[in-house]
């Protein structure tokens, strides 16, 4: 997480949740996970620098594509630890997503096919079908209780 500038643009936790359309619990629950920080006034009130608006985003783009909040904080703690993040740096952690979501689009294709053929049949067969028993690696060695004599 980069680190806070004093000439930086603070803006209240109820300003940044209507900008990021998230309601100011969600604030307080990703700062207890540490994807955002926020400094103190003097009267102990919370204040959030106006780039936690793009790290908002970032979480939010993150999540719509079934990235978990594990992820996006390991992610974002890849950001430069000093000045403001620049669009490279965006950039450099999203790619980061790219294999990721390739091999999930593959397996959701994949799910697809299967389901549509699944649809057309429903057997549920435990020998056969891939929705019943997606996971049978015994499966192939024959049928029935393979491990018990
Ligand atoms: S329902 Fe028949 S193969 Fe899945």
């Amino acid at each position: 997480m980069p680190q806070v500038h004093e000439d930086a643009i603070w803006l209240k936790p109820g300003q940044v949740a209507e900008r990021a359309g998230v309601a100011v619990s969600t604030l307080h629950y990703y700062e207890s996970l540490g994807l955002i920080r926020s400094r103190r006034t003097a009267g102990n009130r919370r204040e959030y620098r106006r780039d936690t608006l793009r790290v908002l985003a970032f979480v939010r783009a993150s999540q719509r594509v079934g990235i978990g909040l594990d992820r996006i904080k390991e992610a974002l703690g890849k950001l430069p630890e000093e000045g403001l993040p620049t669009k490279k740096d965006w950039a450099r952690i999203s790619r980061e997503w790219r294999d990721d979501l390739d091999d999930r689009i593959e397996h959701l294709v994949a799910l697809r096919d299967r389901f549509s053929n699944c649809i057309g049949c429903g057997c549920l067969s435990l020998k056969s079908c891939p929705y019943s028993n997606p996971d049978d690696i015994l499966g192939a060695d024959g049928h029935g209780a393979l491990r018990f004599p």
